[in-house]
C-alpha cells in the first residue's frame, strides 16, 4: 500500500502555506501554546535566546513580550516562513531573523542562555543530532525548552480530518499528520533522545487546551496551510479542493455546525546539557 511518505516533503512550508498558516493555524492552535512556552522561557531570565523552527513567529512574538530585555535570534529552515514572521513582528522588537537548519546551526559554542523551539522537533530528520546542536550553542547552565504535540487521537480536529482522508483514499493514505506533527509524543522516547544528546533528566509536562475553530476554517487550515497540502498535490486521486471538502464534511458530521471547541494536548519539555567532559589536558 502506497502512502504519502516523503519525509523531505513534510518540511516544505513554502508557496501559499506560510500565509494560510499564519492567518488560520496560528490563532487556532499555536498562539496559546506560544504564550505558555514563553512563560517557561521568561522564568529562566535569559539574556540571549535562540529560537529554532520559528515558522511565522508565533513564539517569537510571545518571547519578545515575555522577555523584553532578551535579545532573540529567530531561525527557521524555510525562508518564506521567516519572511512572514518578520512581516508580523512589530518594528523595533529586539529580534534578528536568520535562516538556519536546527541540525546545523551557524552559531558558535556556548552563545545562548536558552534555545526555544515550538512544535519543530517533530520535523527534525535526526532528533538526537538536533538536540546535540541545541546543547552545543547553550552556555553552561543554559536550557533547551520545546514542545511537541501528543498523539493524534488526543488532538480531535486533526484526527477527524486524517481519518476522513484515509477513508476516502485507503490505497494511498494521507498520513502526514500522524507521521510528523503527531509522530513524536512518547515521554520515554523524548527523555531517551535528550539523554543520548547529553541532556539527561528532562522535565516533561502535559498541557491540555482547547482549539476554537469552524469546520470550514479547520479544513482549509490543515489541508492547505500545512505540508499536508504538498502531499495532496501529488496524490493520484484527490485534489486539494476535494480533500478540503472531505475534511470539512467530516468535521461538520463529527462536531455539528457552528463553532468547534476541540481538545488539544501537547507536552512542554525543559532540558539542560550536562557540563562537557574535559580531557586531562583541558583541566
Ligand atoms: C509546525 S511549524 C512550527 C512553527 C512555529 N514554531 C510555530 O509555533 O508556529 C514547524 C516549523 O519547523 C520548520 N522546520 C522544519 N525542519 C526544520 C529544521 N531542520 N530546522 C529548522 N526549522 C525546521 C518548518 O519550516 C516550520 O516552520
Amino acid at each position: 500500500m502506497a502512502d504519502d511518505a516523503g519525509d523531505s516533503k513534510d518540511t516544505r512550508f513554502v508557496g501559499p502555506i506560510p500565509d494560510l498558516y499564519q492567518r488560520l493555524l496560528v490563532p487556532m492552535i499555536f498562539r496559546a501554546a506560544a504564550d505558555s512556552l514563553a512563560q517557561v522561557v521568561a522564568g529562566l531570565s535569559p539574556h540571549d535566546v535562540l529560537e529554532t523552527a520559528a515558522g511565522t513567529g508565533a513564539l517569537t512574538r510571545a518571547l519578545v513580550k515575555a522577555c523584553p530585555d532578551a535579545a532573540v535570534t529567530a531561525t527557521d529552515l524555510n525562508q518564506p516562513m521567516l519572511d512572514a514572521a518578520a512581516t508580523h513582528t512589530a518594528d523595533g522588537a529586539t529580534v534578528t531573523f536568520q535562516q538556519a537548519d536546527a541540525l546545523d546551526l551557524p552559531f558558535g559554542d556556548q552563545t545562548f542562555d536558552v534555545v526555544a523551539c515550538q512544535f519543530g522537533v517533530m520535523f527534525f530528520p535526526d532528533r538526537v543530532h538536533g538536540y546535540r546542536e541545541a546543547g552545543r550553542v547553550l552556555r553552561p547552565d543554559g536550557s533547551f525548552v520545546f514542545n511537541t504535540w501528543d498523539r493524534i487521537e488526543n488532538n480531535e480536529v486533526t484526527h477527524v480530518i486524517q481519518s476522513a482522508l484515509v477513508a476516502a483514499a485507503p490505497d494511498e493514505p494521507l498520513l502526514f499528520m500522524s507521521r510528523t506533527p503527531h509522530g513524536y509524543f512518547s515521554p520515554e522516547q523524548i527523555r531517551a533522545d535528550l539523554e543520548a544528546a547529553g541532556m539527561p533528566g528532562a522535565s516533561i509536562t502535559a498541557i491540555d487546551g482547547t482549539s476554537r475553530t469552524s469546520a470550514s476554517e479547520a479544513a482549509t487550515a490543515f489541508c492547505q496551510g500545512t505540508p499536508l497540502r504538498v502531499a495532496i498535490e501529488s496524490h493520484t486521486t484527490l485534489s486539494v479542493a476535494e480533500a478540503t471538502a472531505i475534511a470539512e464534511d467530516a468535521l461538520l458530521q463529527h462536531f455539528g455546525a457552528g463553532p468547534i471547541d476541540a481538545p488539544i494536548r501537547s507536552f512542554e519539555v525543559v532540558a539542560r546539557p550536562t557540563a562537557p567532559q574535559l580531557t586531562d589536558g583541558e583541566r
